[in-house]
């Protein structure tokens, strides 16, 4: 694969904020990636700039990017990758940081024309070695309906504590799944009085969190849905303590696990995302433990307390904390180190979520990866452009399979 030109640029994020985009020519076409951008980070995520900023890690990158042009790159599979990424670590360790979400951009440009060069579509690239060729299966959609927390604006001084409440189709076919969360999602405006939308298109209100979730409920009846929810639980806890704000009380971490326990329970939830803070391994063990005693299954999922990076994976997968984790390649900046966490996963059977973030671009590159690696789901808003883009992409691939 020979590099003609490699130029950097920034763009606008659905949230109006910039981010990076890398075009790339070589003789087999052009290619293009660009990075999403959280807002409510965990706390171990690499760092998305150099410490100086954005405007650094772009003058960073475009002193980075002339040293690729003219160069050969042999890359057959994805850990040939390496190869980028000496040279990254090099020019970092003499320059200073790029940024998770500037290396998180370029791999996936180069990934895109490897591909092409290999004459592949990219999750056929990945799955090949990663999956050995095997027929990949199609995940099934998280989709995004209501929004609370930080993601979305007070009104009246209210919103619900917390952060998403998600729809979970049992359809068989992706696409069939993609038609029933609008379906839901248009009827839940209804049900909610809903007014306007949040960072992710998901519908605000100043509900209680369980108010709620007894419309996210009635909605999942009438679809034939399972709920979930992303509690963030980081973004409202403090010194020791769960601030709800909508209620105006506190809870320790004891009444904080027994109340996530009780909505499990009462509502019937099959997937809940950070439950407790970020840094508590036995909390989410106390709630994965209590879970097994329902007559139904529960996913308890990993977000900003595993931050898609193996070790603490390792953590909370050996210390039973755990049945399921997102991936977001930018919170570790490297598709190397994401196969290392898909690896562990697969061995552990660790249920695998590939998430969007709050900011997100019209990059559809998230599908390949969640299809090539093998995710159970894709997490994304149910409508925008930049969500609908990676739905459609995974659609497609469905069809062409077919
Ligand atoms: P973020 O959050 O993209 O704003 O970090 C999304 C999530 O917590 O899942
Ligand atoms: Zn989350």
């Amino acid at each position: 694969m020979f590099i003609r030109e490699v130029t950097p640029s920034f763009i606008k994020n659905s949230r109006g904020e910039r981010t990076v985009q890398i075009g790339l020519v070589t003789y087999e076409g052009k290619f293009k990636a660009s990075a999403p951008s959280g807002k409510s980070k965990g706390k171990h995520e690499v760092p998305s700039y150099n410490s100086k900023g954005i405007d650094r890690s772009m003058k960073l990158l475009r002193a980075f990017c002339k040293r690729l042009e003219n160069r050969n790159f042999m890359i057959r599979k994805i850990d040939d990758l390496k190869l980028l990424v000496k040279l990254v670590r090099r020019f970092e360790a003499r320059y200073g940081r790029l940024g998770g979400n500037v290396t998180y951009a370029l791999e996936s440009v180069f990934l895109k024309a490897a591909a092409a060069d290999n004459n592949k579509e990219l999750w056929e690239f990945i799955n090949d070695e990663v999956n050995k060729g095997s027929k990949p299966k199609m995940p099934r959609p998280v989709g995004n309906c209501i929004g609370g927390g930080l993601h979305s604006k007070l009104i009246k001084g209210r919103r619900p504590d917390f952060q998403e409440f998600l729809f979970i189709p049992r359809e068989k076919t992706f696409s069939r799944a993609v038609t029933v969360n609008l379906r839901a999602y248009e009827y839940a405006r209804k049900l909610l009085r809903a007014q306007g939308k949040n960072d992710e298109n998901a519908w605000r209100t100043n509900k209680t969190n369980e108010e709620t979730l007894d419309v996210l409920k009635a909605v999942a009846k009438k679809y034939k849905l399972r709920i979930g929810l992303d509690v963030a639980a980081s973004t409202f806890y403090g010194k020791g303590y769960y601030n709800y704000k909508n209620k105006n009380l506190i809870r320790d971490k004891v009444d904080q696990a027994d109340y996530i326990e009780r909505m499990i329970k009462k509502y019937r939830i099959f997937y809940v995302e950070d439950g407790m803070q970020e840094e508590d391994f036995s909390g989410f063990k106390e709630i994965l433990n209590a879970t097994k005693e329902n007559k139904f299954k529960s996913l308890i999922v990993g977000d900003d307390l595993t931050t898609t990076n193996l070790r603490l994976v390792r953590r909370a997968v050996n210390g039973g904390a755990i049945n399921a984790m997102i991936i977001k390649p930018n919170q570790i900046g490297s598709i190397l180190e994401v196969k290392n966490v898909v690896n562990f996963c697969k061995k552990n059977k660790i249920v695998m979520i590939f998430s969007h973030r709050s900011g997100e671009t019209m990059d559809d590159v998230l599908a390949d990866y969640c299809i090539g690696f093998g995710g159970q789901f894709l997490k994304t808003g149910i409508f925008g452009r930049e969500r609908l883009i990676k739905l459609k992409r995974i659609i497609d691939i469905e069809k062409k399979l077919k």
